[in-house]
């Protein structure tokens, strides 16, 4: 079991590191080419992001990028890299839709952990639609060792409605990521508010940029950081940063116990 509660005992300077973007070039809707690329590179850096997870969409109904493909572009990028002593090493990992077929795309190796360590895996929801199977999914999952980690949920619009299915999901053992963008309100004031009290509910464990560009996608994450400093103070921050770091070598995750939540205040104003 790869989860632990701990109390933070120190606040040490940790490395700044992203847990999802899209910034390997021409593979989904992250940068065209290796130009934007690398924009996206010098944007990172000078956010001071030492260690980023290049996680490119996979079965969302517009991209498929399996396994082989992102190891092998993850590979190239960081030969670049390292040939032109740039300071930021890229992790691969994949952002896979949930689908009811997952267990059998594992077996044909197409399913990318992050770090190919098979112990954590980005998990998107679909936008509009919480699938019926998604419990049953977290929790074979996490049978087989893998902890799924539920990427912006306050972007679902099922789960808006009802976050008591997400507290759910965290019981049954799945992390929660939200998006630096919709902490800051990059995403407007509704996904704003239901950020922050997915944070109050301690149902979050990772912020990560979900970064697609340098302009209305870009990392933001040391502005989401500064926020919830602000809001929950440095404690929580550091909580947060401590996760992202453990998932670079698959060490377990800091959680907290989450809080019940009641049925989101939306539904009661259709
Ligand atoms: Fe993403």
């Amino acid at each position: 079991m790869a989860r632990k509660e701990i109390k933070l005992h120190t606040k040490e300077a940790i490395p700044l590191i992203d847990i999802h973007n899209h910034i390997l070039p021409n593979l989904d809707d992250g940068p065209a080419d290796f130009i934007h690329c690398l924009d996206m590179v010098r944007n990172a850096i000078n956010a001071g992001i030492t260690h980023l997870f290049a996680t490119p969409h996979h079965k969302n109904g517009q991209y498929e990028n399996p396994k082989k493909d992102i190891l092998f572009h993850v590979q190239e990028l960081n030969t670049y890299l390292e040939r032109e002593n740039v300071p930021l090493i890229i992790h691969p990992g994949q952002e896979l839709r949930i689908h009811h077929d997952i267990f059998s795309a594992m077996e044909r190796d197409e399913i990318l952990t992050l770090n190919n360590q098979g112990k954590y895996l980005l998990m998107e929801l679909p936008s509009n639609d919480l699938p019926r199977y998604t419990l049953e999914i977290v929790y074979e999952l996490i049978l087989r060792g893998i902890h799924p980690i539920i990427v912006h949920p306050e972007r679902n619009r099922m789960l808006l409605d009802n976050p008591a299915v997400l507290f759910d999901l965290v019981q049954e053992g799945a992390l929660v990521q939200l998006t630096a963008g919709s902490i800051i309100g990059s995403f407007g004031k509704k996904i704003r508010s239901f950020s922050e009290k997915l944070l109050k509910h301690q149902l979050v464990h990772f912020i990560a940029s979900d970064a697609h560009n340098c302009t209305s996608r870009g990392f933001f994450l040391n502005e989401a950081y500064e926020v919830i400093t602000k809001s929950y103070g440095s404690e929580f921050t550091l909580y947060l940063q401590i996760n992202a770091e453990a998932l670079l070598n698959g060490k377990p995750i800091l959680t907290s116990h989450p809080v019940p939540i009641k049925r989101g205040i939306f539904s009661f104003m259709k």
